[in-house]
């Protein structure tokens, strides 16, 4: 018995410290192969039909010579569009935590001789953006990635001018082909995001049934 208080305070020291929420959705971004995957379905031919680019820069209401940030930008598909949508006095911020998606990101912005985005290397827990800068910040179907969420929503806020909106593109559980890799629903993603600094301000489906777009601004 003397053992015990041991034994317990050695397990709760092995447990990790911040438990990786999204686990399961990340479980195919460990290797470069894996994340290779990934990188041809963000390029699949039919995705214009489904993510409809140039409907979601409207309902986003982007203006010239705003900042845009495209959180996870992966392989760079929306930094056309939102490069577009800023205009030349605008700037697009495009971070991701992955050398080899930022690497087909820049590929894809010097393809389309894109001169207005600058590109992050962030972190699981700081996308390391600039304080006070952004106008808008759009994570596409990346929200239900990260493993730390408050601390991201954390630099997220910081990062935002005072009245700035977060913009979350992101899957309902039952439409995506494995629910699980959804950590959180539309309502627990809007609560977890209302419990860090932001209010709901706009809420609807982009693709009925499977993909939701949830506008918030900064409180
Ligand atoms: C499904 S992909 C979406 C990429 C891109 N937004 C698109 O729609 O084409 C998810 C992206 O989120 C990125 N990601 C995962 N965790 C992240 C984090 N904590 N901060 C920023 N990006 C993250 C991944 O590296 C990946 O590029």
């Amino acid at each position: 018995m003397r053992f015990l208080p041991l034994a317990l305070s050695l397990a709760v020291f092995a447990a990790p410290a911040f438990p990786q929420a999204a686990a399961t959705a990340n479980s195919g971004y460990k290797t470069h192969e894996g994340r290779e995957r990934v990188a041809q379905s963000l390029n699949a031919g039919d995705r214009e039909s489904k993510q409809r680019p140039k409907e979601l820069i409207e309902v986003l209401g982007i203006k010239p010579g705003d900042t845009v940030v495209d959180l996870g930008t992966g392989v760079g598909y929306m930094l056309p569009y939102l490069s577009e949508a800023v205009g030349p006095k605008g700037k697009v911020l495009a971070e991701d935590i992955f050398d080899d998606f930022l690497t087909q990101a820049k590929q894809n912005a010097a393809k389309h001789s894109l001169t207005n985005v600058v590109f992050i290397k962030g972190t699981d827990r700081d996308p390391r953006l600039p304080a006070n800068s952004a106008d808008l910040v759009m994570a596409l179907d990346s929200y239900h990635h990260f493993d730390y969420p408050a601390k991201m929503l954390a630099v997220i806020a910081r990062s935002l001018h005072p009245g700035g909106r977060l913009a979350i593109i992101d899957f309902y559980k039952a439409g995506f082909r494995d629910p699980a890799h959804i950590r959180l629903d539309q309502d627990g993603v809007i609560r977890e995001v209302e419990a860090n600094g932001f209010e709901l301000v706009h809420k609807q489906d982009h693709q009925p049934k499977v993909q939701y777009i949830a506008i918030f601004r900064k409180k």
